[in-house]
């Protein structure tokens, strides 16, 4: 019986859970990126490997990328990937793919699970554009649908991976997204209009994925917060301080989003339009499942 290791990053769970539901169908161990990220090379110790993860703007987060040039022995491997998107995965699948090749080893497929999303959207008025963005709130029965098919989808992957069948790479919105790589929107207007939201007031020549790290000057917190500590124990890349029971953002943030959605006071907000914002996490994650993914 092959041996198979389910890796995952998750902000509010929909890629926990997924990665659970794939590693519990395949006997597979499953592994938070994020408590790896402390070693300098982390060495793969089975013959199959799944890699869970959101799709940030349209690509893979920062982390996966920094987890894959940290990974070993990748060839020979049987790899798969599975992102999880509120809208559409647009290219990740295949951003993942490159990467991979780049570091030895094969995507042997690629899918994407459409889950609730978890980010904010603009809330369409023009008047302060940059300061109108609102957390997007999906409606529970639709949360439910997208679980029911969720579960469904999880079925057909595992099939396919069992059988070790490749060649799927699970896309959408190719011309558009090609479209926007060739013109090199994301360095342009994307880093610009992005930070811009977030209400950064600097300069920075980091790419625009390494910039999104400095988008957590967005974050603040509001005087619900009873200094508990939960934001700071939950970030997976240990980005929030405590400082006299107050939460202070490091500039390494990956945006994942965990903090905000999973404070218990909803005393997080990012900009001036979320705080009546409904938070989400997934229904079958809990805090604990959060925090205990993360060596400390
Ligand atoms: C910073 C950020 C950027 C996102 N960008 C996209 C996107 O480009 N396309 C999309 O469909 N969903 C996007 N989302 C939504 C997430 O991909 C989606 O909700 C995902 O299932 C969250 O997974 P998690 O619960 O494991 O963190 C984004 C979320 C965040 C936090
Ligand atoms: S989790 Fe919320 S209440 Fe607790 S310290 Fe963080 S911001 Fe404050
Ligand atoms: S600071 Fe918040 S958004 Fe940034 S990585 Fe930590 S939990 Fe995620």
């Amino acid at each position: 019986m092959s041996k198979v290791e389910v890796y995952y990053f998750s902000g509010t769970g929909n890629s926990l859970v997924t990665a659970r539901n794939i590693a519990g169908k395949t006997n597979g161990k499953l592994i938070s990126i994020p408590s790896v990220m402390d070693k300098e090379r982390i060495k793969i110790d089975a013959d199959e490997i799944g890699i869970v993860f959101p799709v940030y703007h349209g690509d893979i987060p920062f982390i996966i990328r920094r987890f894959i040039t940290k990974m070993d022995n990748m060839d020979k491997k049987y790899i798969f990937g599975i992102c999880t998107y509120g809208d559409s995965p647009g290219l990740s699948i295949k951003y993942l793919d490159e990467i991979i090749k780049s570091h030895g080893g094969e995507l042997a497929a690629g899918f994407a699970v459409n889950m609730p999303y978890n980010y904010i959207t603009p809330s369409f008025v023009l008047k302060g554009f940059f300061k109108s963005f609102v957390l997007r709130e999906v409606a529970i029965e639709k949360q439910q649908e997208m679980f029911i098919n969720c579960k469904k989808k999880l079925e057909s992957i595992y099939e396919f991976i069992h059988a070790r069948k490749e060649g799927l790479f699970e896309t959408s919105a190719e011309i558009i997204e090609h479209l926007v790589d060739f013109l090199n929107l994301k360095e342009t207007l994307g880093k610009t209009v992005w930070l811009k939201i977030a209400g950064f007031e600097g300069h920075t020549n980091l790419p625009f994925q390494e910039s999104l790290q400095l988008m957590d000057c967005g974050f603040r917190c509001d005087d619900k917060c009873n200094g508990c500590g939960i934001c700071s124990k939950i970030c997976p890349v240990r980005n929030i301080k405590m400082v006299d029971d107050r939460t202070v953002w490091q500039h390494h943030c990956e945006q994942c989003f965990a903090c905000l959605q999973w404070c218990p006071k909803e005393a997080i907000q990012f900009g001036s339009k979320t705080s009546h914002g409904k938070r989400y996490h997934h229904p079958d994650v809990k805090v604990l499942d959060m925090m205990m993914c993360e060596k400390r």
